[in-house]
This record gives C-alpha cells, sequence and structure tokens, in this order.
C-alpha cells in the first residue's frame, strides 16, 4: 500500500490584479457563473478520487472559506483549513500543512485554476501513481505568463523557468502538481526569489535535478482557464455558462461528484438536498437523484 495523499487548495494571495473585487472578498470566493471559484479545482480533485483536503488562506479569509465548505463531511470528505500569515509564495504551503502532510504524498492545487475535459480524472490516477513529483504541460499562446517546461526530443523534461522572458517552449505548466513524501525537506531547501516568493517551479527543479519529476500533457481538448485576472475572470464565467446550458449539467458541483463517486450514499444526497432552500441548484440536485436513480 502507497502512502496516503492529502491534498492542498491554495486559496490565500492577495487577489491584488483583481482589485476592488478582492478588497472585501478572498478571490475563490469570488462566481464563476453559478459557482465561487474554489468549487473547481476542489470539483476535478474529488473526480481524481481526492478526497482529504487542506486549505489554506489568510486568517482573515479562512472563516468565510469554511463557511462555505464546512468541515466535508456532508460531501464524504474532510477538510482541514490552516492559515497562511504572508503570501510568501505557493511553494510556503507545505510548511503550512508539515504536521498533515508528514507521512503522506502531496497533491497541490492553485485555488484559481480552473481545468474542464474528458480524461482529467485519469490523468490524476496516473499522476497518483507515478512517484516522485508529476507536472503537466499545456500548450498555450502567451507562455511567458506562467512557469514553463522544456521538452527534449524523447518528450523528457530538460528545463523549467518561471515567467521567462523569452520562452523555450510554449508549453505552460499549469497549477496542479503531485508529490511523494519527499516534498517538505524540498521545499524547505528552497530559497526565495527575485520577486521573494517561495517559487513552486524551484520545488519542481529540484524533482527534475533529481530526475524524479514526471511531466503529463494535458491535450489541447482539455479546457485550462484561471480567474486571476478581470479578463479571464469574465471568459471564465461565460465558459462556464456556454457549456453548461449546452448539455444541462453542471461543472464542479460537489453534490453531484460525492454522489456519482460513491463518497455520499444515495440517502445521503437525498438529505443533503433536502436540506436545502428550493433553488435552481436544488433542483439540479433533485434531477439528477431522479436520472441516477
Ligand atoms: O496558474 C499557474 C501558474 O501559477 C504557474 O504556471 C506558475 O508557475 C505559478 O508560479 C503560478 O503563477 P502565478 O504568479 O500566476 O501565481 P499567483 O501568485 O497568481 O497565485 C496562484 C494562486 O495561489 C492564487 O489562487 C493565490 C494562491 N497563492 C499565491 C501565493 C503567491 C496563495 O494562496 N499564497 C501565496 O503566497
Amino acid at each position: 500500500m502507497g502512502k496516503p495523499w492529502k491534498t492542498i487548495i491554495l486559496a490565500g494571495g492577495t487577489g491584488s490584479r483583481l482589485y476592488p473585487l478582492t478588497h472585501a472578498v478572498n478571490k475563490h470566493l469570488l462566481p464563476i457563473y453559478d459557482k465561487p471559484m474554489i468549487y473547481y479545482p476542489l470539483g476535478i480533485m474529488m473526480l481524481g478520487g481526492l478526497r482529504d483536503f487542506i486549505i489554506i488562506s489568510s486568517p482573515s479569509d479562512l472563516p468565510q472559506l469554511e463557511k462555505l465548505l464546512g468541515d466535508g463531511r456532508k460531501w464524504g470528505i474532510d477538510f482541514t483549513y490552516l492559515p497562511q500569515e504572508n503570501p510568501g509564495g505557493i511553494a510556503q504551503c507545505f510548511e503550512i500543512a508539515k504536521n498533515e502532510i508528514k507521512d503522506s504524498n502531496v497533491a497541490l492545487i492553485l485555488g484559481d485554476n480552473i481545468f474542464y475535459g474528458a480524461g482529467l480524472p485519469e490523468r490524476i490516477s496516473e499522476a497518483i501513481n507515478n512517484g516522485g513529483a508529476t507536472i503537466f504541460g499545456y500548450e498555450v499562446a502567451d507562455p511567458g505568463a506562467f512557469g514553463v517546461v522544456t521538452m527534449d526530443a524523447n518528450d523528457r523534461p530538460i528545463k523549467l523557468e518561471e515567467k521567462p522572458e523569452n520562452p523555450k517552449s510554449n508549453l505552460a505548466v499549469p497549477g496542479l502538481y503531485f508529490y511523494d513524501d519527499k516534498v517538505l525537506d524540498i521545499a524547505r531547501a528552497q530559497k526565495p526569489s527575485a520577486r521573494g516568493e517561495l517559487e513552486i517551479t524551484d520545488v519542481n527543479k529540484a524533482y527534475l535535478a533529481l530526475g524524479k519529476l514526471h511531466v503529463g500533457q494535458l491535450s489541447r481538448g482539455t479546457a485550462w482557464l484561471d480567474g486571476g485576472s478581470h479578463a479571464s475572470l469574465y471568459e471564465a464565467g461565460q465558459f462556464i455558462k456556454v457549456v453548461e446550458e449546452r448539455t444541462g449539467l453542471k461543472i464542479a458541483c460537489p453534490e453531484e461528484i460525492a454522489y456519482r463517486k460513491g463518497f455520499i450514499s444515495k440517502e445521503e444526497f437525498k438529505t443533503l438536498i433536502d436540506e436545502g432552500l428550493d433553488t435552481q441548484y436544488q433542483r439540479y440536485l433533485r434531477r439528477i437523484a431522479k436520472e441516477i436513480g
């Protein structure tokens, strides 16, 4: 049996690019069409079979996130909430969660990253079985805005750079990472970058240097969006609206995923629906309960 998996959802930071939207509200609570942003990273990890979550955010924002998500029991999952006193970089999350992740593998997803597409849960299952670290490459038009990975002719990673001025490839690294139980030690060995942050790209570089970095491909049939700027927030909402209206199905609905994945029983799913207000969201869940039978 391998070590258990803990999944960190990083939902802190200043959200300064979204000011004034984020002046009083945490970025990850902002709407992406019909759901709070954080539902989307949560949903994709649940679809990948992960159930043990650590939510990291600023001390002042944690209560609101906790009000939204609760302890997770109603969805058959578990949430632990941990404060990030100052946003000192993505790779700080391992130190913050050190007690929770000792003796565990760690999945990490950035709270403003939205993934949608066939085959993604399978990519996650593969990553879980890889050992070492697994990141992904996704072709984008503007790689310089992201972590960038360069592959050799045999599709092996040779270089990683954080927001390079002259990117060597157009493969961006999305905010979805899988690490073995060595990640805390590896993160502890890193120094802050020029922008004063502990960079997740430096952690990935360390795994690359050890020959333990796997890079999976997210095909162009996958949508990877983020809600980090006004335009991308708006576009992500439009994308979700178009797909949901076309299919009549909701993307990243935790109740539905919990039921479909067998995290909760049919009775628990029905109780969950009956306890809620009579909203469009509840009516959707009622329909799903009838359809799945
Ligand atoms: O979106 C993917 C990109 O995310 C990667 O390609 C980059 O390699 C990675 O560095 C990161 O780049 P950004 O500069 O766009 O990350 P940003 O500072 O916007 O933070 C991403 C999320 O992490 C956001 O939801 C806020 C959260 N965060 C960030 C920092 C720096 C925290 O919770 N705490 C932090 O200290």
